[in-house]
C-alpha cells in the first residue's frame, strides 16, 4: 500500500502533508505557513545556524534528536521524524527551558538574531552530554554564527545548562518512548508517494524499494543529507524534481567494522561515522572534525560526499589513498569499482542510470605503514578546503618506497592520485633529497585552477610542501618542525 501524505510529528503537532512541493524546505515550511518564526534565515546555504532545529529520528529502534538546519532541509525528507522548533521548549508555565534560561543568565543573547539557532545547538548537545566541556561545546556550535556577543558568553551558558534542569527529566527525554512508538506508526505505510512528474516526491519503504523505483525512475534525483542538494534550490534556484529521499533508510546506515576493514553505508551520515572513522583510522580524527559544522555533519553523508563527485569533497582523497572500493546497485545488480575509478572528469562519474552507491569498503591499515591527511582552508572550522592531501607509504627492510599513494583534492576536475610523484619516489630511498627530486612532478599530474579559495601558485607549492611535511613526520623530524614553528 503506497501512502500519499508526508507525516511527522511539529513540536507536538501531528502533520499529514499531501501537497508537498520536492524543494521546499523546512524554514520556508516553518515561517511562512506555520508562523512558527523563531526560527531564523540568515545565510539559506547550512553555513550560520540561525535555522537550525532539532529533528528526531528512528535509527534501529532508538529515537535520536540532532540539530539540522532547516533552510537545506527538505519538507519531504522529513517522513517519520519529530521536528522540534525553539517555540516548542518554553513550558506549560511559561517557565524558560533550561539552555533559555543559561543564555539569559550568561549574557549569551544581545540581538538575538542567532539566538535561536544557538539554543537548539546547545539542547541538542545537552541532551547527549549534560556536562559537556569547552571543546565539546565549540564543537558542537561549529555550524552557528554570532556577530554580537563574541560567543564567549555563549560558551558560559553552555558550561552553565546543567544548573538549570536535569537532562533526564527534560521532556523530549521523559517522552522519548511515546513519540517513537508514534514515529513507527508514522512509518509504518510503506513507501509514500506525492505529486505528479517534475513534482514528484517518491520516499521508498525500503532499501530494495528504493532500488526498484530508482531502476523504474532513472531520471529522479537522489536526495540523501540534501547538503549538497540543498543549495542547489536556495543558491541556484535549480529544480530537482522528480525526487527520491532516502535519508531515512537504515539498511544504508550500517557500519561494520572488521579486521579487513570499515563497511560503510551510503546513507551514514558524518556524526554517524566519527567514531568508527577515527577507530579504525585515526589520522582521520582531525579531519572529521573539520568537515562542515555540527547540523550538516548530522545530516550530511559519506555516499553523497562520493556521489556528488565534487573536486573538492573531504573523503575521496583519503579514501582512495586507503584504496577504497565502491559497491554501486541497480535493482538486485551489483557491482564493485575502485573508488579512484568512479571518478571520470568533472561532473562526470562511473553510474549508470538507475545506479546508485550502496556502500563503500575502506581496507584497514597494517600496521608499518605510515597515513596522513591534511585539509587546507581559509576558516578552521566549516570551511570548503583549498586542497586537501591524503598520503600513505609503507617501506621495506632498506629504507626503501615499496608502497606510496597519493591523492589530492581541489587540484583537478576530480579527486585524483599524484601518479607521476608516487612514480618518482617509488622504489628510490625515502630521504629528503629523493622527495625533492620528486617535487617537481607536482607539474605533471596537477595544473590546479585559481579560484576564491586559492591561486594555482599556492595550490601547487602547498601540495609540494605538504609531502615535505608527510615525509619529515615519518621520519620522527615532524614533532621538532612543529615546535620550531610554533
Ligand atoms: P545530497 O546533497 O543529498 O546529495 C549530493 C549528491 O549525491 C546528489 O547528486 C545526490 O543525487 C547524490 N547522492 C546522494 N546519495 C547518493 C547515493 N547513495 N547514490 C547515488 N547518488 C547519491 N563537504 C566536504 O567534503 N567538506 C566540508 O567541509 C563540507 N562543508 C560543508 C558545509 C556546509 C555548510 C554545507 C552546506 C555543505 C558542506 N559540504 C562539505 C558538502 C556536503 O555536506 C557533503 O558533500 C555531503 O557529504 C553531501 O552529502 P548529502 O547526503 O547531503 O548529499
Ligand atoms: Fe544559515 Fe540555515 S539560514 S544555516
Ligand atoms: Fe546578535 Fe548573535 S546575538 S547575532
Amino acid at each position: 500500500m503506497t501512502g500519499t501524505a508526508i507525516r511527522f510529528i511539529l513540536n507536538d503537532e501531528d502533520i499529514s502533508l499531501t501537497d508537498v512541493a520536492p524543494d521546499a524546505t523546512l524554514l520556508d515550511w516553518l515561517r511562512l505557513e506555520k508562523r512558527l518564526r523563531g526560527s531564523k534565515e540568515g545565510c539559506a546555504e547550512g553555513d550560520c545556524g540561525a535555522c537550525s532545529v532539532l529533528v528526531g529520528r528512528l535509527l534501529g529502534d532508538e529515537l535520536i534528536y540532532e540539530s539540522v538546519t532547516g533552510c537545506i532541509r527538505f519538507l519531504g525528507s522529513l517522513h517519520g521524524t519529530h521536528v522540534v522548533t525553539i517555540e516548542h521548549l518554553q513550558g506549560e508555565d511559561g517557565a524558560l527551558h533550561p539552555v533559555q534560561q543559561a543564555m539569559v543568565d550568561q549574557h549569551g543573547s544581545q540581538c538575538g538574531f542567532c539566538t535561536p539557532g544557538f539554543v537548539m545547538s546547545l539542547y541538542a548537545l545537552w541532551m547527549r552530554q549534560p556536562d559537556p566541556g569547552r571543546a565539546d561545546i565549540e564543537k558542537a556550535l561549529q555550524g552557528n554564527l554570532c556577530r554580537c556577543t563574541g560567543y564567549a558568553p555563549i560558551i558560559r551558558a553552555g558550561e552553565a545548562i546543567s544548573r538549570y534542569g536535569e537532562a533526564g527529566a527534560d521532556p523530549l527525554q521523559a517522552e522519548r518512548e511515546a513519540i517513537a512508538a508514534r514515529l513507527r506508526g508514522l512509518m509504518a505505510g510503506g513507501r509514500v508517494e506525492l505529486g505528479e512528474g517534475e513534482n514528484r516526491i517518491i520516499v521508498p519503504a525500503s532499501l530494495d524499494d528504493f532500488a526498484a523505483v530508482l531502476e523504474a525512475n532513472p531520471g529522479a534525483r537522489i536526495v540523501a543529507g540534501s547538503t549538497d542538494v540543498g543549495l542547489w534550490v536556495t543558491k541556484f534556484m535549480r529544480r530537482i524534481g522528480p525526487v527520491v529521499f532516502i535519508g531515512h533508510l537504515g539498511e544504508l546506515q550500517h557500519i561494520e567494522a572488521g579486521p579487513e576493514g570499515l563497511r560503510i553505508g551510503a546513507g551514514v551520515t558524518y556524526s554517524q561515522a566519527g567514531t568508527a572513522i577515527g577507530a579504525a583510522f585515526p589520522p582521520l580524527r582531525e579531519l572529521w572534525k573539520r568537515i562542515a559544522g555540527e547540523q550538516v555533519r548530522n545530516m550530511g553523508t559519506i555516499g553523497g560526499n562520493i556521489a556528488n563527485g565534487s573536486p573538492i569533497g573531504d573523503t575521496p582523497p583519503p579514501f582512495i589513498v586507503l584504496g577504497a572500493r565502491l559497491t554501486l546497485r541497480k535493482g538486485a545488480a551489483r557491482r564493485e569499482i575502485a573508488l579512484e575509478d568512479y571518478f571520470i572528469d568533472y561532473g562526470k562519474q562511473d553510474r549508470q542510470p538507475g545506479e546508485f552507491v550502496e556502500s563503500l569498503f575502506v581496507p584497514a591499515l597494517s600496521s608499518d605503514e605510515h597515513f596522513a591527511v591534511y585539509k587546507l582552508s581559509k576558516r578552521r572550522d566549516e570551511d570548503i578546503s583549498a586542497l586537501l592531501g591524503a598520503f600513505r607509504v609503507k617501506l621495506d627492510e632498506n629504507g626503501r618506497v615499496a608502497q606510496l599513494r597519493i591523492a589530492f583534492g581541489g587540484m583537478a576536475a576530480t579527486p585524483k592520485r599524484a601518479k607521476t610523484v608516487e612514480a618518482a619516489l617509488i622504489g628510490q630511498p625515502w630521504t629528503e633529497a629523493g622527495i625533492e627530486a620528486a617535487l617537481a612532478s607536482f607539474a605533471s599530474d596537477y595544473q590546479p585552477i585559481s579560484d576564491m579559495r586559492a591561486s594555482a601558485d599556492y595550490r601547487l607549492l602547498t601540495a609540494q610542501n605538504l609531502l615535505r611535511r608527510f615525509y619529515l613526520e615519518t621520519t620522527g623530524q615532524g614533532q621538532r618542525l612543529s615546535r620550531e614553528v610554533a
